[in-house]
């Protein structure tokens, strides 16, 4: 039996599990942790596998899926290497800012490597995949994967030096941030929690829809919004007077700067 194998049961694993299962694939998935409770949480709610040791994990796997936080990549292909089973042709990682040359030097030909930074919205499958994919991966591969992923949301295929940028970018945190830091202001500004909330996410998530939705641009849709001497054009260029593009662009930054350290 050949099953897609999760090294890492954690956040995502389990997102991507859950999307999958939602999505209708009932091809077997398997997952190695070193937590045993969290292997038990993916069998019951997304009929995950449970591989009795990483030799047997790697054994099943037709396409090998590491998911273990950055730092612990390395160590975990060490122990992969070390099981003595040869894992299989294609592999993804999962980790941010990992590049493909770290990959391929802890574990080279004939692995050939791709990079995935699935977002934990797949679990209702609305989650934006980018990819970057090594050179040595067949065409008949690349499908492979695209075709993996798309079933849990929209898949971007970029180039690798653009990977850090994407994944400060597309995170959902960005909506809960700006969900909680609305809805926090306009209860301060005397709306109870629960209405703070439904107005916030009216702000940001019937607004953006409407934008996907309408095919107008930003400009006619601003101009919309906002009567020129309003309150709306008055709270944004406040906004925007108190520092909120820089705010933006430095937290982008932040997170780039934290991708990278992870390629040392
Ligand atoms: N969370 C997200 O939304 C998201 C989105 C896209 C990509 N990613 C990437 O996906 C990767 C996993 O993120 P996550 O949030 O799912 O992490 P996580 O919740 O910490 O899950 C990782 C799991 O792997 C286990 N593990 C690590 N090394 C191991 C080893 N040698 N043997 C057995 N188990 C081991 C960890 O155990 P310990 O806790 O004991 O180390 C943990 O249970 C990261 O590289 C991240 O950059 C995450």
């Amino acid at each position: 039996m050949k099953a897609t194998v999760f090294l890492g049961a954690g956040r995502i694993t389990g997102a991507l599990a859950a999307g999958l299962r939602r999505a209708g694939d009932e091809r077997t998935i398997i997952a190695y942790d070193r937590h045993a409770e969290k292997l038990r949480v993916l069998r019951r709610e997304s009929r995950v596998g449970t591989a009795r040791d990483l030799k047997s994990a790697v054994e099943q796997a037709e396409m090998l899926i590491v998911a273990v936080r950055p730092r612990s990549v390395k160590e975990m292909l060490a122990e992969v290497a070390a099981c003595g089973v040869a894992p299989p042709k294609l592999c993804i990682s999962l980790a941010a800012g990992v590049p493909l040359r770290n990959l391929r030097a802890w574990f080279g030909p004939p692995v050939r490597w791709v990079r995935a930074m699935p977002s934990p919205v797949c679990r209702i499958e609305k989650g934006l995949t980018p990819l970057c994919f090594g050179r040595r991966v067949s065409n008949a591969d690349r499908a492979r994967v695209r075709k993996f992923f798309e079933q849990v949301g929209p898949v971007l295929e970029l180039r690798e030096e653009q990977m850090d940028a994407i994944t400060a970018a597309f995170s959902p945190s960005h909506g809960y941030h700006a969900l909680a830091r609305l809805a926090a202001a306009a209860q301060r500004a005397g709306l109870d929690r629960k209405t703070a909330l439904i107005a916030a996410a009216h702000a940001l998530a019937d607004g953006i829809e409407y934008w996907r939705r309408s095919g107008q641009s930003l400009d006619e849709l601003l101009h919309e919004a906002a009567t020129p001497g309003g309150t709306a054009a008055a709270t944004m260029a406040a906004m925007d007077e108190s520092g909120y593009g820089r705010a933006v662009a430095n937290g982008i930054w932040a997170g780039i700067r934290q991708a990278r350290r992870n390629a040392s």
